[in-house]
């Protein structure tokens, strides 16, 4: 049921699309910190204005090493009760550097319905819509994935198109993605929209997999669950104390595979505005002196995605 009015979703994407806007002179200046801050400082300011009482879940960190947007923090002006997850920029680095792909990104969900994720990694595995429920498992090897998600397609595993963080700790799965003759499609950063190519039919992308970010993973749990997918993620610990701060946070088996309507319990909003141009989303820029933004709108009521020129 839409629990949400459609001024919210408005309001989702001009927080959003602000936030972008304060990137703009950051891109390609070589400096992510700068361009994470501005994101930062957009969407907290943008929040005032907006009929709800907010929590931060998924923020830029404790309170103690976040001046805004921290995990916990009170944001809107009073109204419905949601658990707002954000990344005020997703690939900073990208950003920083004029990579592809960059963006900002915010999902809603009501009170008390989304995975308050620690900063640590999380193991994550996503499809896109109209396959068989629990084709994919993070049980399974990731060539047993690339098999099922083939057959289930009807298409030679040749065919299926796998996205992946470039990273060392992943030349195990890639070698199992190409023993059967997948396509492996390596991205440097930002893994919250490697996962939501998936639902974009035209991507040429079948299956996310790897390891990333926990906040993330549940920013990408809301865009699936709104644009129609599957989603699972494991939380990874390096440590007991991580482990202790997942049971903090109110994660009662911190080592089970989470699906992602334990990610994400109920109907959830998610918005995305290009920073730097990616697959999914054109980036923002200047035109005749205004600058343009293209923002990606789903919520989980109709399942399915639109853009917005902003
Ligand atoms: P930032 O936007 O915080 O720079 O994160 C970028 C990102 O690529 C995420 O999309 C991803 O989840 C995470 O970093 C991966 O972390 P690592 O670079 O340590 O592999």
């Amino acid at each position: 049921m839409n629990t949400f009015s459609s001024s919210l979703i408005f309001d989702a994407i001009h927080i959003t699309d602000s936030a972008a806007k304060a990137c703009y002179p950051f891109i390609g200046r070589g400096d992510k910190n700068a361009a994470d801050k501005a994101a930062t400082d957009a969407m907290r300011l943008a929040f005032d204005d907006v009929s709800v009482s907010g929590t931060v879940v998924i923020g830029e960190g404790e309170m103690d090493e976040a001046p805004m947007l921290y995990i916990g923090e009170k944001v809107g002006k009073g109204g419905v009760e949601i658990d707002i997850a954000v990344d005020p920029l997703e690939g900073t680095k990208l950003c920083a550097d004029a990579g592809p792909g960059s963006m900002t990104t915010l999902a809603i969900a009501p009170r008390g319905t989304l995975l308050h994720a620690p900063d640590i990694y999380m193991n994550k595995l996503a499809v896109g819509a109209g396959l068989p429920e629990n084709i994919i498992s993070l049980t399974a090897t990731p060539a047993e994935n690339v098999l099922a998600v083939a057959k289930a397609k009807g298409v030679s595993p040749s065919d299926i198109g796998v996205c992946i963080l470039d990273r060392d700790r992943h030349k195990d799965i890639i070698a199992s993605i190409r023993s059967v003759g997948a396509r492996v499609v390596k991205i440097t950063d930002g893994d919250v929209g490697g996962a939501i190519l998936t639902a974009d039919p035209d991507s040429g992308i079948d299956i996310y997999i790897g390891s990333g970010g926990a906040p993330e993973g549940v920013l990408a749990a809301a865009a699936l669950k709104a644009v129609g997918g599957q989603m699972f993620g494991q939380l990874m610990f390096e440590n007991n104390e991580q482990r202790e701060r997942a049971l903090s946070l109110g994660i009662k088996d911190p080592e089970a595979i989470l699906g992602i309507n334990d990610m994400v319990k109920s109907d959830c909003i998610f918005v995305a505005t290009g920073v730097t141009t990616g697959a999914m989303i054109k980036g923002i820029f200047r035109n005749h002196g205004k600058l343009i933004t293209e923002t990606f709108v789903a919520s989980s009521f109709a399942q399915k995605f639109y853009k917005v020129i902003g």
